[in-house]
């Protein structure tokens, strides 16, 4: 039983899942998890094995057991080493893409991630946290936004990073990561069925915070 409830918050690249997660998980007190920088993760550590979604399960398999991924505040840490500025590049959000399609990495990172919030007291963003990892959560939102918006917001965001890019590149990119997310065998990107959908293409981010928690005060708080 948990005492505390579980938040989750899945949607596309670029909807403002995790800018939302962490000012709604600072409001509330609780942590935060970013379940896509796990997978980021795996991807950093496979680029570095020359792995990719090609490999056989045995390889996959080899990989995960002998990585541990931790997070330290706002960093990530991978077997003890702070690999946050590599996960933002495009081409891990790629490899991380194509690896979330195989089986062995997903059971891995599930895991993780249902053990990581059993507790509860816990927001954490993804694309199948309502659907896959908390079916159960007591409170599941859908953040979305236009195609076009979330790839400006992208591009201003990488720009900023000082990742050299263009804005018709950081489009098609994010077609084609949402054509994959979207359309994967295993725990797909889809709203689950009870998740409350947010649209925050013509939102602020403060504007998302306080309808999620007015949601959630709604439905008596979230103690
Ligand atoms: O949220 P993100 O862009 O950092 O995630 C990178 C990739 O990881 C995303 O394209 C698909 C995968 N992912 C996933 O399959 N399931 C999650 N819960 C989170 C991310």
């Amino acid at each position: 039983m948990r005492t505390r409830p579980v938040i989750a918050i899945d949607g596309p690249v670029g909807a403002g899942k995790s800018t939302v997660a962490r000012k709604l998980a600072e409001a509330l007190g609780f942590r935060y998890l970013n379940t896509g920088a796990m997978y980021r993760a795996v991807a950093v550590a496979a680029r570095y094995n020359n792995i990719d979604e090609c490999a056989a399960d045995s390889r996959l398999e080899e990989l995960l057991d002998s990585i541990t991924i931790s997070f330290i505040a706002e960093r990530v840490l991978l077997n003890g080493r702070d690999v946050t500025d590599e996960l933002s590049q495009p081409a891990i959000g790629d490899l991380a893409s194509r690896l979330s399609t195989r089986r062995k990495v997903r059971a891995h990172l599930h895991q993780l991630q249902r053990a990581a919030g059993e507790e509860g007291g816990v927001v954490m963003e993804g694309r199948d946290i309502g659907t896959a990892i908390f079916p159960d959560a007591e409170f599941k939102f859908f953040l979305t936004a236009d195609l076009e918006v979330r790839a400006e917001r992208r591009f201003i965001e990488l720009t900023a990073r000082g990742v050299s890019t263009t804005r018709a590149e950081v489009l098609s990119e994010l077609r084609e990561r949402d054509g994959r997310d979207e359309g994967r065998e295993l725990a797909p990107l889809r709203r689950a069925e009870d998740a409350i959908v947010i649209d925050s293409s013509k939102l602020e981010i403060e504007q998302v915070v306080s309808a999620m928690l007015a949601r959630i005060e709604h439905r008596g708080g979230a103690q």
